[in-house]
């Protein structure tokens, strides 16, 4: 898949035609999800639902009953990790035509974390649809896509910094690393808030999380840090299709940063 191509065509799709995901589709993309790691190496575990099967209900999505669940050990970093690969999984279903959208919150959880078979010491951070897209939206997705303005993002200045805090990367410079913010600026993120902040020095790229109240759980489970991890993914999937690699880094450069905003990993060239 060209990266770039498939990061700006991929939406949440929230209407789908009412036709069953057919077998082959279901197939190519458990196959794909079992080839996906992460940089932190904690494994997520994939599994196909049927919505009428196991009663599951979710308010937002019409016209398709599979779903895929992904559940991952409630471990440190757990939230970036699950990020990484749950984007990669929808991103190849994007480049195969089949519609997918992040679903954190608006579903009937218990009866979903059931059908998963969820176990204890392990966390279901989302689950998507899969299905294809119908050719018109509901009148509720076009409702809601207004009103989390998910047809637009913050401007690279709010996003992407050189050095420190204080200076605005230069998005007209250096070509290909435009490309790469780029391709992070449109990744999605839960109420489309792009809690994404990231400092390049020299050859490493830091990534802070930009905190809003209310995404931690009592658990101290961080759904805002799942949006960390999926912009990670679309950055090493930006740089991939560069021919260049990166390695990560836990370790903090104690960048001064601003007020609710926290270091999260470090990606060097
Ligand atoms: C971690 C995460 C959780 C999300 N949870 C939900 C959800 O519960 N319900 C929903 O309708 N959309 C959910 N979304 C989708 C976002 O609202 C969507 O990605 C964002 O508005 C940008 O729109 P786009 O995906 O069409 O580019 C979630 C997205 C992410 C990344």
């Amino acid at each position: 898949m060209d990266a770039m191509e498939t990061i700006r065509h991929r939406r949440s799709v929230r209407t789908f035609d009412g036709s069953d995901l057919r077998g082959e589709d279901a197939k190519k993309i458990m196959e794909y999800a079992n080839t996906v790691t992460n940089p932190y190496n904690i494994p997520v575990k994939w599994k196909l639902l049927n919505a009428k099967e196991d009663e599951l209900t979710t308010p937002v999505i019409v016209g398709t009953n599979t779903f895929i669940a992904g559940k991952i050990g409630a471990v440190p970093h757990a939230e970036e990790a699950f990020g990484y690969s749950f984007e990669r999984v929808l991103l190849y279903a994007d480049s195969i035509n089949i519609g997918t959208t992040w679903i954190a919150g608006t579903m009937n959880r218990p009866a979903f974390e059931a059908a998963a078979g969820l176990k204890e010491g392990e966390i279901m951070p989302a689950v998507s649809p899969l299905g294809y897209p119908a050719k018109k939206m509901s009148l509720r997705e076009s409702a809601m896509r207004k009103g989390i303005k998910a047809d637009s993002r913050l401007k690279p200045d709010r996003l992407f910094f050189d050095e420190t805090f204080e200076t605005a990367f230069d998005m007209n410079g250096d070509s290909w690393i435009s490309d790469l913010f780029e391709m992070i600026r449109w990744a999605p993120s839960a109420v489309n808030k792009q809690p994404w902040r990231i400092v390049k020095c020299g050859k490493e790229f830091h990534f802070y999380e930009k905190r809003d109240k209310g995404y931690i759980d009592n658990t101290g489970f961080d759904l805002q840090k799942v949006d960390i991890g999926i912009a990670m993914s679309h950055f090493t999937l930006g740089l991939n299709e560069q021919g260049q690699s990166a390695e990560l880094l836990l370790t903090n450069p104690a960048i001064c940063t601003p007020q609710d905003t926290f270091y999260v990993a470090t990606y060097r060239l």
